[in-house]
């Protein structure tokens, strides 16, 4: 186990060296959900995913929730993982949302947010 916060330089270096040559390697981003945050974290950890493989974002559906359902949290409607891999999105082409996948599954937290990635 690796202590420490996921954008943390020295943290993600440890993460970037153990998943090395060690692939498929699937990453999942499940921590603090506001924008900036998540979206520093796909930028840390998106390169590490290797192709076929999937970076899941997880709860992007605080996109569609209630402003007021998380009072005491920092996120929200137009600031939360969902806004994160949209901006993302715009400017990284090796992943796409794989819709096909999400449409197995009954009910989930991460709508829009199984990206797979598609190039090296
Ligand atoms: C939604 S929970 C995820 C739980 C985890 N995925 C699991 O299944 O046990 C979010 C967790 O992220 C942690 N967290 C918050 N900010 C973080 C950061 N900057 N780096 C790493 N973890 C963080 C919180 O302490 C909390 O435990």
């Amino acid at each position: 186990m690796i202590q420490g916060s996921s954008v943390d330089e020295e943290v993600s270096r440890r993460v970037a060296s153990e998943a090395k040559g060690n692939g498929p390697v699937l990453v999942i981003l499940d921590s603090n959900h506001a924008h900036d945050h998540v979206l520093r974290e796909l930028e840390i950890y998106s390169p590490l995913v290797t192709r076929g493989s999937y970076l899941i974002v997880f709860d992007t559906v605080i996109e569609e929730m209630p402003a007021d359902f998380f009072p005491d949290r920092p996120w929200g409607p137009d600031n939360n993982p969902k806004t994160a891999v949209r901006e993302f999105l715009k400017t990284n082409d090796r992943f796409e949302v794989d819709r096909q996948l999400e449409a197995k599954l009954l009910i989930t937290v991460a709508p829009g947010g199984y990206l797979r990635c598609i190039k090296d």
